[in-house]
């Protein structure tokens, strides 16, 4: 397994080329997809888009679930977040690529830790050293039922949860930022003294109320955008490490 940033591009596999030549190289063969007559012309722009994108191929290649591993694997590198058996929970999982990474940096894959505890509103196909569940992090019942599963505190609170939009921008933040404090506020009460909680937020970082929430609970919070979270998307993710041990420590 490699982590790596935009020289992921290889040898694509799917659909046809344009520009002759084998080999992969530095050269940078992409893909066209001409607009068929029941496609739109959003679904041809997002299709030209997996085509040419070198994570897309990256992670095909290397048997990750989505090009979202490089995202977790890249955070990873620059602020060493995973390690040998820690216990991790995954909210908004499917379709695998965070939990794959986390299963084999923990050595949960291998069966050496505790499985990570992951969950989505989607069926994702089973991982070695995962346990999943389908479940709605947002429904009353699911911080119980995760705390169940996990059987301790954990050392690393992963959410890549992302609400679904509605067009609406005041509705969509709202949602958005709902979803980051919710898992915010699990992570503060399943985290063991040192844990780490990671959280997809959007453009505009994290709120000055869940700022302020996390700085108390944390000793270091920072905003991340890794290489491979698109440039034209107003993803980011919030970082908090060093967490004090809860309500003890307020
Ligand atoms: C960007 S994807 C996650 C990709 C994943 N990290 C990976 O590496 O493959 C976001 C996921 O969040 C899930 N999600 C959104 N809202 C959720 C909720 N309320 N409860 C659980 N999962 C949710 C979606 O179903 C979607 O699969």
């Amino acid at each position: 397994m490699s982590g790596r940033g935009g020289g992921a591009a290889g040898s694509g596999k799917g659909g046809s080329r344009s520009g002759g030549g084998g080999g992969g190289g530095a050269r940078s063969l992409g893909v066209r997809v001409h607009t068929a007559r029941k496609r739109s012309h959003a679904s041809t722009l997002w299709l030209n888009r997996q085509l040419n994108d070198p994570y897309v191929q990256a992670a095909k290649r290397e048997g990750y679930r989505s090009r979202a591993a490089f995202k977790l694997i890249e955070i990873d590198q620059k602020h060493k977040l995973l390690k040998p058996g820690q216990k991790i929970v995954d909210l908004g999982a499917a379709p695998g690529g965070w939990s794959q990474i986390a299963a084999q940096r923990t050595g949960a894959s291998e069966g050496k830790s505790d499985p990570v505890v992951a969950i989505d509103l989607l069926q994702m196909e089973p991982l070695p050293g995962v346990d999943f569940l389908v479940l709605d992090f947002l429904d009353d019942a699911a911080p119980a039922i995760l705390k169940e599963r996990l059987g301790g505190k954990a050392d690393l609170v992963l959410s890549d949860m992302a609400a679904n939009t509605v067009g609406h921008q005041r509705t969509d933040h709202l949602r958005i930022i709902a979803m980051v404090e919710a898992a915010a506020a699990f992570a503060a009460e399943v985290l063991a003294p040192g844990g780490a909680f990671l959280a997809k937020v959007f453009q505009g970082g994290t709120e000055t109320e869940l700022l302020a929430a996390l700085k108390r609970d944390f000793s270091k919070v920072l905003h991340v955008k890794p290489p491979s979270s698109r440039k034209d998307s107003s993803e980011l993710y919030v970082l908090a490490t060093g967490f004090r041990g809860g309500e003890a420590a307020r």
